[in-house]
C-alpha cells in the first residue's frame, strides 16, 4: 500500500482515476485542488474517508506543494486548463498552472526523489489530415495548434527535462478525448446531451468532419495505473481505444440515443484553428504493459453516459448557464 498525491483529482479525469484506484488498488490517495470553475467536490462524494483526502490549494503554491510530495511515494499530476475554446479566449490561467505549476511539481518531485506521472494529451502532436491512414506515436514531432496544446506540450518538455538533467524516476502519458460521467458541461459530449435535456439543440463547429478518437475515462485509468505500476522511466506512452468518430457522427447518435432526429442540429462558427483528425497507436501500452481497453463499444458507453447526466442533473445544473453565456458571447 502507498500513497498517492492526485493533483486535479476533482475534476472530470482526475476523479474518475481516483474512484477507479479506490477499487482496485489498496493505495490511499491525496487529492490536491484547487477547485476552479471545472471541478466539483461531489465528484469524489462517496469514497472512504479513511483512504481519501481533499487538500484544496494550487500546483503553483511551492510550499504546500513541497509539503504534500514529501509525504508521497507518487505524484500523478492532472491538473490543469483543460479547455481548448477558454484557451483562445483567455491563455493566461493555462500558462500559470499547466508550466509553472508543472515546474513547481517537478522541483518538489526532483527534491524529494518521489516518482512522478505527468498525465497529457494526444493535443501536442498538432492534427491528421482527415484522408491520412497515420496514427500519432511517441516518435511524432510536437506540433500544437492552440494555447492549450501548447501549453500541454511544453509541460511534457519540462518533464523530459527532468529525467535527462536530474534523473528523475517519470513518466508520460498522451491520452485521446475521453467520455464518461462527471466531465464538465463545456465540454462537448455534454454540452450536446445537456441540450438536448434543456430541449435545446446541439451545436456543430463547422461542418462536423472533424475526428476525435474517444476512449472511456475509465479505460484511461486503468492504462495510468498500468503505466505506474510497470512503465519505465522516461517513456512516453500514448493512450487511445481506436475510437475515431467525427463530430457530426457522434451528434446524430446522442440525439437518436436520446430519441430525438438525427438532424435536430445546428452548425455553428467553427472554432479558430480547430484541429482536422486525433488519432492515436496505442500498440507500446498493449504491447508492453498488457493493457487492453474495456470500453470498446461507443455507443453502449454513450448511452451509459446519457443516462448518467439524465439521472444527475443537480451535479451539472448550476454549471450550464455560466458555460452557456461564454459560448453564445463567443458565437458557438
Ligand atoms: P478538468 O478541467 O475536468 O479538471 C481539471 C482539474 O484541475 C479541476 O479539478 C481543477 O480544479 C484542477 N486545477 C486546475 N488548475 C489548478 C491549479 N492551479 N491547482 C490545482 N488544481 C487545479 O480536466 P480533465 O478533462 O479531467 O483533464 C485532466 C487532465 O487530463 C489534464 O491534464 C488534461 O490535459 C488531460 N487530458 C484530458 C483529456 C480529455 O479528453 N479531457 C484527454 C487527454 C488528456
Ligand atoms: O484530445 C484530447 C483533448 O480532448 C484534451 O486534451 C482536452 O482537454 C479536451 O478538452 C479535448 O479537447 P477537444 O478540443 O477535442 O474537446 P472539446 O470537447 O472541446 O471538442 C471536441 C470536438 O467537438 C472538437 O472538434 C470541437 C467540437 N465541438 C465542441 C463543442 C464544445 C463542437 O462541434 N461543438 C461544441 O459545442
Amino acid at each position: 500500500m502507498s500513497t498517492l498525491l492526485v493533483t486535479g483529482g476533482a475534476g472530470f479525469i482526475g476523479s474518475s482515476f481516483v474512484r477507479y484506484a479506490i477499487e482496485h488498488t489498496t493505495h490511499n490517495i491525496v487529492v490536491l485542488d484547487k477547485l476552479t470553475y471545472a471541478s466539483d467536490k461531489a465528484s469524489l462524494d462517496g469514497l472512504p474517508s479513511e483512504r481519501v483526502e481533499l487538500v484544496v490549494g494550487d500546483i503553483s503554491d511551492a510550499s504546500l506543494v513541497d509539503e504534500l510530495t514529501a509525504k508521497a511515494d507518487a505524484v500523478v499530476h492532472y491538473a490543469a486548463e483543460t479547455h481548448n475554446d477558454n484557451s483562445l479566449l483567455d491563455p493566461s490561467p493555462f500558462l500559470e498552472t499547466n508550466l509553472v505549476g508543472t515546474f513547481t511539481l517537478l522541483e518538489a518531485a526532483r527534491r524529494h526523489r518521489t516518482r512522478f506521472h505527468h498525465i497529457s494529451t494526444d493535443e501536442v502532436y498538432g492534427d491528421l489530415e482527415l484522408d491520412d491512414p497515420a496514427k500519432f506515436t511517441a516518435e511524432t514531432p510536437y506540433n500544437p495548434s492552440s494555447p492549450y496544446s501548447a501549453t500541454k506540450a511544453g509541460s511534457d518538455l519540462l518533464v523530459r527535462a527532468w529525467v535527462r538533467s536530474f534523473g528523475l524516476e517519470a513518466t508520460i502519458s498522451n491520452c485521446s478525448n475521453n467520455y464518461g460521467p462527471r466531465q464538465h458541461v463545456e465540454k462537448f459530449i455534454p454540452r450536446q446531451i445537456t441540450n438536448v435535456i434543456d430541449r435545446v439543440r446541439p451545436r456543430l463547429y463547422g461542418k462536423g468532419e472533424n475526428v476525435r478518437d474517444w476512449i472511456h475515462a475509465d479505460d484511461h485509468s486503468a492504462a495510468v495505473l498500468a503505466i505506474l505500476e510497470r512503465g519505465r522511466t522516461g517513456e512516453t506512452y500514448l493512450i487511445g481505444a481506436d475510437g475515431e468518430k467525427n463530430n457530426l457522427e457522434v451528434i446524430q447518435t446522442i440525439l437518436r440515443e436520446m430519441g430525438e432526429s438525427a438532424d435536430a442540429y445546428d452548425h455553428v462558427k467553427d472554432r479558430p484553428g480547430h484541429d482536422l483528425r486525433y488519432a492515436i497507436d496505442s500498440s507500446k501500452l498493449r504491447d508492453e504493459l498488457g493493457w487492453t481497453p474495456q470500453f470498446t463499444d461507443f455507443t453502449a458507453g454513450l448511452r451509459d453516459t446519457i443516462t448518467w447526466y439524465r439521472e444527475n442533473e443537480q451535479w451539472w445544473r448550476g454549471q450550464k448557464a455560466d458555460a452557456e453565456a461564454k459560448y453564445s458571447a463567443s458565437g458557438h
